[in-house]
């Protein structure tokens, strides 16, 4: 049985979860850790007004702190995040704090959707495991033209027309560590490489029905999803309560979908169960997971999530910072390890994926030898508007010794993946060529 038809029941999940991890050798006292930090402890499901968290992950109020770092036990092939649900085998993920970056190399063969149990996880706090019979979904705010605010229950929402289609949802700060490495710039921020994306098929509602039947109002400008996890408070202390961030009207009414379903499956905990925010080809951010409410309103709404962050700061932007961030920017990746050996003197083909939150992905160069030749990658999938490409091509290193590896996707705009990224003080929206280093041996 799957973790997604077990996410419904607290008791069967546990037991699977338990189960499931101890095989792969978690001490029983970490998994007893990590199930509190889950909330699978508790008797009632996390809701607004729930205990905060603290950004290191380490204590929350009520007492559910969090498992951290690594598990007990086996061969190295799990380890624990503060408030992750799902087994983390090494192979597949890098443990940041309260987040698991997916490996590339680990989506090699993976076929277009990332399966759940590898797509990476980006937690603010920890993952709250709701019950999905006892969940609601509050639409309220003057952008309605009732007084009242409208409820939904997971049932109301099933029946209402079903929407599927495939995104992939992106941090904002994927690539973040790249600044540094490959640009010797100094950034904030949970130190991705490349992993920090998936993409899925998502099966839910349009926002706009939803949005439609809660009686929306001509004057609302503003959506504001919020989650139902804990309170986030940033190392400094200050408490910056429930992730939220708003939506414009415009976006919410296009392509938005609150999506129940993730690869034919009830979405698991760790990404959003019951109930998250979809929004293609815009920052992960604006995916708000466990969706309890939707505040509509005739103002433009602001969170710390639209202010403080996700808009670029620092020298070369906007005086005062950039206008709140929106589409994803243009990336590629090898489906190799970083420093990755190979044979010399062998034919090898080469993988990876590149996606674009502005166009679909139509040309993806790659060159072998650090950029001074290029050729054209072969792509294995249509392209797609918040999708991404798989591609391949042959190469066969002549000699040992180091090589550099380069992809450059261009999309369906025009634009090519620069050579550098501007830089900004949070690290966001990194899209410049990235240099892979391999060893051929
Ligand atoms: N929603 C809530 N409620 N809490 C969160 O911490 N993280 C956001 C977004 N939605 C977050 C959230 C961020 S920054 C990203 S990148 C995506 O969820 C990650 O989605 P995933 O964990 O399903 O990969």
């Amino acid at each position: 049985m799957s973790l997604s038809e077990l996410a419904y029941d607290r008791r069967r999940l546990r037991q699977w979860l338990a189960g499931d991890a101890r095989a792969d050798g978690v001490a029983r006292r970490d998994m007893l850790r990590l199930l509190a930090a889950a909330g699978l402890t508790a008797a009632a499901p996390v809701a607004l007004g729930s205990p905060a968290f603290a950004a290191d992950g380490t204590a929350a109020a009520d007492g559910t702190a969090a498992a951290g770092g690594r598990a007990a036990g086996g061969a190295s092939a799990v380890a624990v995040a503060p408030g992750i649900v799902k087994p983390l085998p090494e192979e597949w993920f890098t443990v940041r704090g309260t987040n698991a970056e997916t490996k590339f190399a680990a989506l090699a063969g993976t076929g277009l959707h990332t399966p759940a149990d590898r797509f990476f996880v980006r937690n603010h706090t920890a993952t709250p495991v709701l019950d999905a019979r006892a969940w609601t979904l509050t639409v309220r705010g003057d952008g309605l033209r009732g007084a009242r605010p409208v409820t939904f229950t997971l049932d109301d929402l099933k029946r209402l027309p079903v929407t599927t289609r495939t995104a992939f949802v992106e941090c904002a700060g994927n690539g973040r560590s790249l600044f540094t490495t490959q640009q010797g710039q100094s950034v904030t921020g949970t130190a991705w490489t490349l992993g920090a994306v998936g993409t899925a098929e998502w099966r839910g509602v349009r926002l706009a029905e939803v949005l439609r039947r809660a009686g929306l109002s001509h004057r609302a400008v503003d959506v504001m999803p919020t989650g139902l996890d804990a309170e986030y408070v940033t190392a400094d202390g200050t408490n910056l309560g429930h992730v939220r961030r708003p939506l414009p009207l415009s976006k919410a009414l296009d392509d938005v979908l609150l999506a129940y379903e993730m690869n034919g499956e009830p979405l698991p905990p760790d990404h959003g169960h019951p109930v998250r925010v979809l929004v293609p080809s815009w920052i992960g951010i604006a995916s708000v997971k466990w969706v309890g409410d939707i505040e509509v309103s005739t103002r433009p709404l602001y969170s710390p999530w639209n202010t403080d962050f996700y808009r670029l700061f620092g020298d070369g932007q906007p005086a005062g910072g950039s206008a709140p961030l929106t589409r994803q920017t243009l990336k590629s990746a090898f489906e190799l390890p970083w420093d990755a050996t190979v044979a010399a003197g062998a034919e090898h083909r080469l993988t990876g994926r590149s996606w674009s939150g502005a166009g679909a992905v139509a040309r993806v160069d790659v060159s072998t030898d650090g950029g001074a030749h290029w050729h054209r990658a072969r792509l294995h999938d249509a392209p797609r508007r918040a999708s991404w490409v798989r591609w391949s091509t042959g190469w066969r290193p002549s000699a040992p010794g180091p090589y550099t590896l380069l992809a450059r996707a261009t999309d369906t705009t025009g634009r090519t993946q620069p050579d550098r990224t501007a830089p900004n003080t949070q690290g966001y929206l990194f899209d410049a060529v990235v240099r892979h280093p391999v060893r051929a041996v």
